[in-house]
């Protein structure tokens, strides 16, 4: 049965048109006007909405076992409230320990997903350690499909890598035409910093920024952007949440080195204050790279409206209240992470949209188009056009609501935007084809997701040394 869209504002990254859209068997098929509708053809008005592609969250967690706990969505949990939010895409970071081999940690993470998530997605493969083993592993790891690498300057001992296994996995990244994403903290300095806090009593999670300022994360962005350069590689820069950071990327795009970055959403709403609230209140907001002084929040909304800035991810990363006191004695402890996957589309129309720091084009490119071209997913994701997957937001721009844990449906017990208005939300949402939300409700197949296979795009550049 065919499914047809009709009177919609559509607007995509370049266009905008009031039109009629027609899907069959999953895919756009037409998008005209006054489109007919064959018999049996559901019909939605979408008279007075917006219509946009469905967008896609370039960086999320899910399955997560990291600093003594696990993150506390499943595939089912997280993807529904994915879509509730208007995200029909997530890449989620296959990330295993340092001592679990890449192979195995991929099957782990695929099982997890496979039938559990009501959306589509795709992993970036985290590169926790580089041997021979890991290389034959992330070969065949590439050939099933998945064409990113995730990479952690800081976390040492647990996620982190070396020098030299950085410079190994990104030589092996621009052979095979892969992109690897990075966490860019120097591991060493937080280490000593936390060590000097925690000996002098400063312990509680007001200290976690003090302990990763922001000349740690300008100094790893520096560095893997310089090994970026020096393997011809392709790199993206998750998570960049200060100007200097941002600087040392800018820089290295100037030398021409292949660069993306990323901001999330917390790193653009909330500031260090958050963290500094006293008791499990901060801890809520102990995130890595912490939550900055609230100047660089401008600097990153700039660079984003420009260009400079390519992605809004979340980094969604759930740990309830229980698992934050984990932290209670020392802030080195408070699990990393704050949850964001449900509220990224409608922070950033309401935030950045309706407040004038982002066009409507912009913000359909960095929340969908660009993570889609980024990653190996366009144009089959990340526009609307013949051909595309049917994945599509109708958005009401007249709603009016308010972010609450009450009313959530991440696995979490509170929520790090709690009471912030917002301005819109999706009001039906389509995974090829097939509508999965109506006004907040999931309404779809749980197990409608597929994993997403790519292939390579970032070929090596001209470099002397990568041959
Ligand atoms: O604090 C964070 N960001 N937690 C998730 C792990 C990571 O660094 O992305
Ligand atoms: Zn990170
Ligand atoms: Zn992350």
């Amino acid at each position: 049965m065919g499914l047809l869209i009709r009177g919609g504002d559509i607007v995509t990254a370049e266009d905008r048109i009031v039109a009629d859209i027609y899907i069959e068997n999953e895919t756009v098929t037409a998008i005209g006007h006054n489109l007919s509708a064959p018999p049996g053809t559901e019909v939605i008005d979408a008279t007075g909405k917006l219509v946009f592609p469905g967008f896609i969250d370039p960086h999320v967690h899910i399955h997560l076992p990291f600093m003594s706990t696990f993150a506390k969505d499943t595939h089912a949990t997280a993807s529904v409230a994915a879509l509730i939010g208007g995200t029909t895409t997530f890449i989620e970071m296959c990330c295993p320990s340092r001592g679990e081999d890449a192979l195995d940690g991929y099957k782990t993470w695929r099982q997890k997903a496979e039938g559990n998530s009501a959306c589509d997605y795709a992993f970036h493969m985290a590169v926790t350690r580089f041997d021979a083993k890991t290389e034959a592993d992330l070969r065949q790891i590439v050939l099933d499909g998945t064409t990113s690498f995730k990479i952690f300057l800081s976390y040492k001992n647990f996620f982190g890598i070396t020098d030299e296994e950085m410079f190994r996995t990104l030589r092996l990244a621009a052979e095979l035409g892969v992109i690897t994403t990075a966490h860019c903290e120097n591991a060493e300095l937080v280490g000593q910093l936390q060590q000097l806090l925690i000996a002098e009593g400063k312990v509680g999670p007001e200290w976690h920024e003090p302990s990763r300022p922001e000349a740690v994360e300008a100094e790893g962005t520096t560095r893997f952007a310089t090994f970026v350069g020096q393997t011809g590689a392709t790199g993206y820069i998750v998570h960049l949440s200060c100007e200097p950071a941002l600087r040392a990327a800018i820089e290295a795009k100037v030398r021409d080195v292949r660069l993306y970055v990323e901001v999330v959403v917390p790193h653009l709403l909330l500031d260090k204050s958050y963290a500094e609230r006293p008791g499990v209140e901060g801890m809520k907001h102990v995130m890595s790279p912490p939550l900055r002084d609230r100047r660089n929040q401008s600097v990153l909304w700039t660079a984003l409206k420009e260009g400079l800035i390519d992605t809004v991810g979340t980094d969604h990363c759930p740990f309830d209240i229980e698992q934050k006191r984990l932290g209670s004695s020392a802030f080195t402890q408070i699990p990393n992470g704050i949850p964001g996957i449900e509220d990224r589309v409608n922070l950033m129309y309401t935030y950045g949209v309706k407040r004038g720091l982002l066009d409507l084009h912009r913000f359909v490119d960095a929340l969908s188009a660009s993570p889609a071209r980024i990653f190996g997913l366009y144009p089959r994701k990340g526009t609307i056009a013949v051909g595309s997957d049917a994945d599509l937001v109708i958005y009401d721009p007249a709603y009016r609501g308010t972010i609450s844990a009450a009313t959530q449906h991440t696995n979490n017990d509170y929520n790090g935007f709690e009471g912030f208005p917002i301005e819109g939300r999706p009001a039906v949402v389509t995974v090829r084809g097939k509508v999965q939300v109506r006004d907040g409700v999931f309404v779809g197949e749980p197990s409608r997701g597929r994993l997403l296979r790519r292939v390579p795009q970032h070929p090596r550049r001209g470099v002397q040394y990568a041959s």
